[in-house]
């Protein structure tokens, strides 16, 4: 450590506080030591070392100038490896390297291309089982919605749309907020309530998953989905990835498409319906481009103002709001001393909202997605996909399947909301707090007019 290097500002709260707080409120904790702090600061949960990184500049230097110094965090791969064993999301190393090697060219444009008409038909299939004038919890559809698209891209199959699966995906997820948010998490082999309920949801998403895994292996058979390209890719020395390897690999994929996914969008379609004017926009370039036919990959760049409105909910409502790595010896950050094992927090929720790049930040402005304004952004100040080596996998595909289902939810249906805002809340994912209910009013492009 170079002699002189300080230590990191440290905000006005006790230890007691923090933990409580974090586990309440956990941006608004961060909010406030951000608000005392500035840039940089530092502060424990009970014997954790935290430091909370927001400027570009900071997210430049922990991804980019000195990635070796840092990994997912032992504290983060905790509470997901029960989850998730050892896919991309929790691996590292040569690992990490070999597996994103494996994974990435499924993600290529020339494979994902013909998905967008896929999604697209996907949700014209859920918008017409809503009867018209009917009342929708807007979450749970869109959830419904992405467990169906990412049921088809991944497997082939509805299995991820039919109750149990979801329910067990859905009480894993809270188990990880669990493990995230205390200090000394109990392990699920202690037999806690909490650790049962766990451990039965995650035989039915192994056995669930694995069944269809086994099915595919044995059969030969490769229908267009990633897990025949995860079948079929090869590593440098042409071995095929192993079947307990490739199980992990679905069950992270999955965890990491459907609820971010499905967040996204009911936030996107929120923020639509608390602005009609851009949400007029939005139906008019709909009905210029579609009409009433099917979205094409095609039509993707004809519809930037879809594009754009996603954008905007991504940088207000960013689903990972905070990311963690871990220090993997003594380090500096911006100057400041970092010490082995403290996590270092990079929360895309703040920086979103740096007045300097984003004036008037909590105002909704798909604007500042235009070609022409997203090309003058800093680089590192808008990071809904994170950055550096572990750069979400599937962006570019959540950025198609956002543009997609903007555009074909406002082409069929125009959603009629109560007037009331909707606070948010950091359950993994940056979640409404409360559920959102919208009446659904059918459209046609040729005989509705705004
Ligand atoms: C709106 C939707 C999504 C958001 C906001 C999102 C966000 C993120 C973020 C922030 C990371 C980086 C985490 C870190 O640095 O620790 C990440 C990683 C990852 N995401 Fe996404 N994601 C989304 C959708 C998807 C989809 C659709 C897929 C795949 C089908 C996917 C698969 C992954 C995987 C496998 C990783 C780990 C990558 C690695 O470590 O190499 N995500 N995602």
């Amino acid at each position: 450590m170079a002699p002189g290097v300080t230590r990191a500002p440290r905000p006005s709260l006790s230890t007691l506080t923090i933990a409580r707080e974090l586990r309440r409120d956990p941006l608004a904790l961060l909010e406030r030591v951000t608000a005392e702090c500035g840039d940089i600061g530092a502060f424990r949960l009970g014997p954790r070392r935290m430091v909370l990184l927001n400027s570009p500049a900071l997210v430049r230097e922990i991804y980019v100038e000195h990635p070796e110094d840092f990994d997912r965090s032992s504290y983060q791969r905790r509470a997901l490896t029960p989850l998730l064993g050892r896919g991309l999301l929790t691996s590292e190393g040569a690992l990490h390297a070999r597996q994103r090697q494996m994974i990435a060219p499924a993600f290529h444009a020339r494979h994902i291309a013909p998905w967008a008409e896929r999604m697209a038909e996907i949700a014209h299939r859920l918008q017409a089982e809503w009867p018209a004038g009917a009342e929708i919890d807007l979450l749970s559809e869109m959830n419904r919605l992405t467990m169906s698209i990412v049921g088809q891209l991944l497997l082939s199959s509805g299995v991820l749309r039919e109750g149990d699966l979801g329910r067990a995906v859905t009480t894993a997820f809270a188990w990880e907020m669990y493990a995230l948010t205390r200090p000394l998490p109990l392990p699920l082999s202690v037999p806690t309530p909490r650790s049962l309920r766990t451990r039965r949801a995650l035989h039915t998403i192994r056995s669930q998953l694995g069944t269809i895994i086994e099915r595919r292996l044995t059969s030969g058979q490769r229908p267009d989905d990633l897990l025949s390209l995860l079948l079929d890719v090869r590593d440098e020395t042409d071995a095929a990835m192993e079947p307990r390897q490739l199980y992990d690999e679905i069950v992270t994929l999955c965890g990491a498409a459907q609820e971010t996914s499905a967040d996204a969008i009911t936030w996107a379609l929120y923020l639509l319906g608390r602005h009609p004017d851009v949400a007029r926009q939005v139906r008019d370039e709909v009905d210029a481009v579609l009409g009433e036919r099917v979205l094409t990959h095609a039509d993707l760049p004809e519809l930037p103002r879809s594009l754009a409105v996603f954008k905007e909910t991504l940088r207000l409502y960013p689903p990972a709001s905070v990311i963690l790595r871990g220090a993997l010896r003594d380090t500096t950050l911006g100057g400041y001393r970092v010490r082995r094992g403290t996590i270092a927090l990079v929360s895309p929720y703040l920086l979103h909202r740096r007045e300097a790049v984003f004036p008037d930040p909590e105002r909704f402005d798909p604007n500042r997605f235009t070609r022409e304004n997203e090309r003058a952004l800093p680089k590192f100040a808008f990071l809904p996909f994170g950055a550096g080596h572990h750069v979400c996998v599937g962006g570019g595909l959540s950025l198609m399947e956002g543009q997609v289902l903007v555009a074909t939810l406002a082409q069929r249906s125009q959603l009629e909301f109560a007037d009331a805002t909707v606070a948010h809340e950091l359950v993994v994912n940056l979640r409404p707090a409360a559920p959102i209910r919208v009446r659904v009013h059918r459209r046609s492009a040729q005989t509705v007019a705004g």
